[in-house]
């Protein structure tokens, strides 16, 4: 059985203190369980620090970025050769990157191939805008994210891999709207169809798939349940203990029923 990751995007949000605390209350809060996984993406600058405070048996840690290449003169920039002891894994191409710093395909590419030379596991954000979802290309945006990402990922890479299904227009810092669980189903069962047709049926089942887009406590249910969901990327609600709390609670409750008895 694959297990049901929760992941808590913080953005650029919380300094180190501030992160720090709400680590503690995530502790105070939310159980070790065997089915279900929890990962902190915190600012690049809190990574170290909580790296030391947090419960490894209960939490992940997650950077938000990094660059492709693994050393030299990038002034300003952190490569995931540096990133390889303090995180499990890595988001690459969320739209925030895309959108407000230009990050193109090819890039993401490199930050994919980057982070699996480098043993972290890459979630690897895709979905369209609100513009191409209206003139009806989700399938073809799908498609190709998916395929300039992962041409350098070879088959025995690819199950290793999380894909993150964001559209932007869901996103609660964008248009905000809200997702329809049914058109979150195709573009899930769509990425797998993909991920079959580059890497075959093993590959399709095996590779994790999440949602993210203002996923919240009283919708995470909603969103976990949606067959071949794997898991969700929390953005604003990670940023409220009580919020997260209940978006792994839910997960624990779905865990508990697909587990067989
Ligand atoms: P929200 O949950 O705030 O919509 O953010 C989603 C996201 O971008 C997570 O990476």
């Amino acid at each position: 059985m694959k297990r049901i990751l929760v992941v808590a995007n913080w953005k650029m949000n919380l300094n180190t203190h501030e992160a720090s605390t709400l680590l503690h209350r995530y502790h105070q809060h939310i159980a070790t369980h065997r089915d279900i996984e929890v990962v902190v993406a915190p600012s690049l600058l809190s990574l170290q620090p909580l790296s030391v405070e947090m419960d490894r048996h209960r939490f992940r840690l997650a950077s938000q970025d990094a660059y492709f290449k693994d050393e030299g003169s990038y002034t300003g920039e952190v490569s995931f050769a540096m990133l390889r002891d303090l995180v499990h894994y890595g988001i690459v191409g969320h739209s925030a990157r895309r959108v407000y710093f230009g990050e193109t395909l090819e890039v993401i590419r490199e930050k994919v191939a980057a982070a699996v030379r480098n043993g972290i596991t890459p979630i690897l954000c895709i979905g369209e805008t609100k513009q191409e979802r209206d003139a009806g290309e989700t399938k073809q945006v799908i498609h190709d994210h998916l395929t300039t990402a992962l041409k350098n990922i070879t088959s025995d890479e690819i199950e290793n891999i999380v894909i993150a299904y964001e559209p932007i227009w869901a996103i609660s810092t964008f248009d905000g709207e809200p997702a329809k669980p049914s058109d979150m189903q195709k573009a899930i069962e769509y990425i797998r169809f993909q991920i079959k047709e580059l890497y075959g049926e093993r590959a399709a089942k095996a590779v994790r798939v999440l949602y993210g887009g203002s996923v919240s406590d009283d919708d995470a249910s909603v969103f976990l349940g949606i067959p071949g969901c794997d898991g969700v990327l929390v953005g604003a609600a990670s940023l409220n203990y009580a919020k997260f709390t209940g978006i792994v609670d839910a997960a624990y409750r779905l865990a508990r029923e697909r587990r067989p008895s």
